[in-house]
């Protein structure tokens, strides 16, 4: 079943000058681009998209680095596109995650991991909300 996710290539990436690579690597896999827009996230975007995660103590440091800079935000779309961007980022700790994966490949920290997307049918339809109205 074709399924439409938020993605964020996350500030440290577009710094680093990986927004390509990643963009690269969801193409190759066969998956869409339905939108994509280069913005910085404010205070109130962040406490929204994070909502599960406000109350705990690895949020300050992570919203400080989510508007640390500009992000890129995508829709993608594709056949089970949920669970397989998932498995193309890989696990969140990049020291933890599988080599192969983006996350696995060229992250090496458990904050600054590069990419966000979205875990289920529920949250990709809330953050798509979000993020693109
Ligand atoms: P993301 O998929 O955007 O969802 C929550 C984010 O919080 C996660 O990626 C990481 O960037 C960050 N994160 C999750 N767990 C931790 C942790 N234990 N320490 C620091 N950052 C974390």
């Amino acid at each position: 079943v074709s399924q439409r996710t938020l993605v964020l290539i996350k500030p440290d990436a577009v710094r680093r000058g990986l927004v390509g690579e990643i963009l690269a690597r969801l193409e190759r896999k066969g998956l869409r681009i339905e939108e994509m827009r280069l913005r910085t996230m404010d205070a109130d975007l962040a406490d929204a998209h994070y909502a599960d995660h406000v109350e705990k103590p690895f949020y300050p440091p992570l919203k400080e680095f989510m508007l640390s800079g500009p992000l890129v935000s995508l829709i993608v779309s594709g056949d089970e596109s949920i669970p397989v961007i998932r498995a193309l980022a890989g696990a969140t700790d990049g020291r933890a995650a599988a080599p192969g994966t983006i996350r696995g490949d060229l992250s090496l920290s458990n904050r600054e991991n590069l990419i966000h997307a979205s875990d289920s049918e529920e949250s990709a339809e809330r953050e798509i909300k979000l993020w693109f109205g």
